[in-house]
C-alpha cells in the first residue's frame, strides 16, 4: 500500500511507472466508452471514498471513472455531512471508519495538516487531491500530456510558469526537480514562490528559474503554464493582486515569445489571466489537459494499492 501525497516524496522511479502504465492504459481502451472496464479489471470489487472540502469539477469527474475504469466504485462524501466538520468527532476515529468501509480515501483540503493526520490514522492509501501547497495528481497528469503532445520526454523541454505562486507552481516546481527539466517562472516580485519553496529549489540544484519580467519567463518555452490568479480561500486583497498581473497575461503578444509550436496549458477553472483568443486556440491543450486526468489517475490507484505491474 502506498500513499500519494506530494510528488517531492515519491520516488522518480515510480513517478515513471505510473506515466508508462497510464500510456498504456489509455492505449488499450481508444475504442471504450467511459463506463466499459479495463480487461482483468484490477481494482474489482475495491471502494474509493472521496472528500472535497473546496469546490471541484474536474478531480471528482476524473476519480470517478478512474476507479469505474478499473473496476471498483467511488463514494463522495460532503464534509458537512460529517460528525468531524462539526468538531463531533476526531480524525482518529473517522480514519478508521474509512479504512474499514473503503478501501482508498481522496481528500482535498483547505488544511495540509488534515492530509498527514488522516495519513497517520488510516489503514487504507490516501491521495492529495488538493491541498493549499501542493496538487499533485493534477501536475503528474500534465507532465502526461506534455510527454504525450510533444512526443519527447519533458527532460528535453522548456517549460515555463506564468501565474501565481501557488499549490499546482509548487507541483511543478518538485516535478521539475524530480523530472529534471528546466522550469522558467514569471510572476511578480511580491507573489514569488514561498521562502521554504526557494529553499528547496536551491538545495536541489535545480533547473529553475524565478523571473519577475513575463516575456523573458516565455522566451523559448515549449509549454507555457497558467492558473487562476486568484485560488480558492486565497485571503487577499484580491484587486490589488490582480492589477499586479495586468502584465502577466497571456496573450498573442506574450506567446509570440516562445518557441512557434509551444503549448498551452491550465488546470482549469479559469480566471482573468489569460486571453480568450489563446485559451480556445489550436496552442491550447486544456480539454485533453484535463480528460487526461482520469488515464493518469487510474495508475496512481493502481500504484497505490500496490497493482502497479
Ligand atoms: N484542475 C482541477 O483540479 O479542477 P477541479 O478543481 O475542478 O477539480
Ligand atoms: N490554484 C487553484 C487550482 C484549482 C484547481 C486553486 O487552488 O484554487
Amino acid at each position: 500500500m502506498k500513499n500519494f501525497l506530494n510528488l517531492k516524496d515519491i520516488p522518480i522511479r515510480d513517478l515513471k511507472k505510473i506515466l508508462v502504465d497510464a500510456k498504456r492504459r489509455k492505449r488499450l481502451r481508444k475504442k471504450l466508452n467511459n463506463l466499459d472496464i479495463d480487461k482483468g479489471a484490477p481494482l474489482k470489487g475495491k471502494l474509493l471514498i472521496q472528500m472535497f472540502e473546496k469546490s471541484s469539477l474536474r478531480t471528482r469527474l476524473s476519480f470517478y471513472l478512474a476507479i469505474k475504469q478499473l473496476g471498483g466504485s467511488t463514494l463522495t462524501l460532503r464534509p458537512d455531512e460529517l460528525h468531524l466538520s462539526k468538531g463531533g468527532e476526531s480524525i482518529q476515529d473517522t480514519a478508521k471508519i474509512l479504512s474499514n468501509f473503503g478501501n482508498a480515501f481522496m481528500l482535498r483540503t483547505a488544511n495540509d495538516k488534515k492530509l498527514e493526520e488522516f495519513k497517520k490514522y488510516l489503514s487504507i492509501p490516501i491521495i492529495n487531491g488538493l491541498s493549499p501547497s501542493s496538487h499533485p495528481t493534477q501536475i503528474l497528469s500534465d507532465i502526461f500530456t506534455v510527454e504525450e503532445i510533444k512526443k519527447k520526454p519533458i527532460s528535453s523541454l522548456n517549460i515555463t510558469w506564468i501565474g501565481d505562486s501557488n499549490n499546482v507552481l509548487n507541483s511543478l516546481i518538485a516535478a521539475s526537480i524530480k523530472f529534471s527539466f528546466k522550469l522558467s517562472i514569471g510572476c511578480p516580485t511580491e507573489y514569488k514562490p514561498s521562502k521554504k519553496m526557494i529553499k528547496y529549489i536551491r538545495s536541489n540544484n535545480s533547473k529553475i528559474h524565478i523571473l519577475h519580467d513575463p516575456k523573458k519567463a516565455a522566451k523559448g518555452a515549449d509549454v507555457i503554464f497558467s492558473d487562476k490568479v486568484i485560488s480558492m480561500n486565497d485571503k487577499v486583497n484580491k484587486l490589488k493582486k490582480l492589477n499586479k498581473f495586468k502584465k502577466f497575461k497571456i496573450n498573442e503578444k506574450l506567446m509570440s515569445f516562445a518557441k512557434k509550436d509551444c503549448i498551452f496549458l491550465h488546470c482549469l477553472p479559469r480566471g482573468k489571466e489569460v486571453e480568450e483568443n489563446i485559451f480556445l486556440s489550436k496552442k491550447s491543450k486544456v480539454w485533453q489537459q484535463a480528460l487526461n486526468r482520469v488515464h493518469v489517475q487510474k495508475s496512481i490507484l493502481l500504484y497505490c494499492f500496490g497493482k502497479l505491474r
